[in-house]
């Protein structure tokens, strides 16, 4: 939840940016995406199927699910000027051959409101068979649009949270696989429950949704409550557009996020310096800096690797320190070895590129540049629901 715990802000008094002391009190991990589902502020759309491949045992369950989930969540609906920002929108859809949208993305401003559409729309099955989650997905997509146009909230993350009891239409024009793929193209987060008996049938529903957002409705509600609330806590932890978020292996999309965003710049040739790298980075997104490294993951990524690649480390005052946020202290390193040769230098000039090849085969992680290319990886923290912010893009 915390990025960088500092308890004490011990500060050496000098000139430029001040640098922390007391080392202590600083973590050297980078956080992983953490929060709390009171301070959530997404846009949701719930989509339920409501034919009679559910039974009516399943859909008081959904109901029961979707109000203790969102039961604990403090501010609902679209606000004005409100002191914190953080807030909820939550609409509903129901589906079997055709789709209802019982409450608009924005209609519900409180969580009785929420309470009452889910009470008076979930009641009891529909007495056919027949079910598209084709139909249910478009009308959430529809009430998105609507809503946003609305609300003016283009800067929460859009969701959809569907529970649905069957897969059909496969292969034909009725087939949701296309709707999903193309609303998660839209970087629209796709949680879905499957409510199916057939393991084939739960596969193919687990496949429109969001890697690592895939859920089976064991008819255990605390379970589903317990997933479901992670999943939007984790769904509310996103980076701004055309950034990268750090996760544990960066080739399974489902592992563990951290709330850390990179983004690599082309830096070529001795003119850019790292003074350049850091104001540059500034210059991004409010709060962007040049990205420190603590957990050694960046050269992981494929776009990183095998690159040069400035990050924010540099000599300073004596000491080695990490760049921050602008008009927040450097923080001092700490118990780092794996040095390229002749580095660290007292007198260094102050640039550190991670991870690169010298002429003789030999890799090393920090040192000097050996050439003129490198990038240089600015840094944020992601958004969550501890950590609101306005980047200005379309989710
Ligand atoms: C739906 O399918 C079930 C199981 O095949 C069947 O018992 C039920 O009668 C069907 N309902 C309708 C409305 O056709
Ligand atoms: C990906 O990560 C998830 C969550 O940690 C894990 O359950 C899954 O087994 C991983 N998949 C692969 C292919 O490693
Ligand atoms: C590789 O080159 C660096 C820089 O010239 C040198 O310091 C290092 O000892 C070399 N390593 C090996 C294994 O030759
Ligand atoms: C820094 O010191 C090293 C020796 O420790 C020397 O080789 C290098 O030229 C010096 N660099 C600068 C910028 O003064
Ligand atoms: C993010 O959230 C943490 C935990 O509440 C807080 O300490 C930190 O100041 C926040 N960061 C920003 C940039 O708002």
């Amino acid at each position: 939840m915390i990025a960088f715990v500092i308890q004490t802000m011990l500060q050496i008094t000098t000139f430029g940016s001040p640098i922390l002391a007391n080392q202590k009190s600083i973590s050297y991990e980078d956080p992983i995406c953490e929060g709390n589902i009171q301070n959530l502020w997404l846009d949701v759309m719930v989509v339920v199927d409501k034919s009679q491949q559910m039974t009516n045992a399943q859909l008081w369950q959904v109901r029961n699910t979707i109000t203790q989930v969102f039961g604990t969540v403090k501010q609902f609906g679209p606000v004005k000027y409100p002191k914190d920002p953080r807030s909820t929108c939550v609409g509903v859809v129901t589906f079997d051959e055709t789709a209802t949208t019982n409450a608009q993305l924005d209609a519900s401003k409180s969580f009785s409101d929420l309470y009452n559409v889910v009470q008076t729309s979930l009641v009891q099955v529909d007495s056919t068979n027949t079910t598209f989650l084709k139909s249910g997905l478009l009308a959430a997509e529809e009430a998105f649009n609507e809503g946003r146009t609305r609300t003016y909230r283009y800067n929460y993350k859009k969701v959809i949270l569907v529970f649905a009891a069957d897969y059909q239409g496969e292969g034909t024009s009725l087939d949701p696989k296309k709707i999903a793929k193309d609303l998660k193209k839209d970087n629209i987060i796709i949680i879905s429950v499957s409510c199916a008996s057939d393991p084939k049938t739960a596969e193919k529903i687990k496949k429109i949704a969001s890697p690592g957002y895939s859920f089976v409705d064991e008819m255990n509600t605390a379970k589903l409550v317990g997933q479901v609330t992670n999943a939007l806590i984790n769904a509310n932890c996103y980076c701004p557009e055309d950034y990268e978020q750090y996760r544990i292996d960066y080739h399974n999309s489902s592992s563990t996020q951290y709330a850390i965003c990179v983004q690599g710049f082309k830096a070529t040739g001795g003119s850019y310096g790292y003074q350049h790298a850091v104001e540059y980075c500034q210059s991004q997104e409010k709060n962007t800096f040049l990205a420190n490294e603590f957990t050694y993951m960046l050269a992981t990524f494929p776009a990183y690797n095998p690159s040069e690649y400035y990050i924010g480390l540099s000599y300073q005052k004596n000491q080695w320190v990490w760049e921050q946020p602008y008009g927040l202290d450097h923080i001092p390193l700490s118990g780092y070895t794996n040095w390229g040769p002749g580095f660290p230098q007292a007198n260094s000039t102050g640039q550190v590129i991670a991870v690169q090849t010298f002429d003789n085969g030999t890799t090393y992680q920090w040192g000097p540049p050996q050439s003129n290319d490198w990038l240089f990886v600015c840094q944020i923290q992601a958004s969550s629901t501890e950590n609101y912010t306005d980047w200005a893009e379309s989710l």
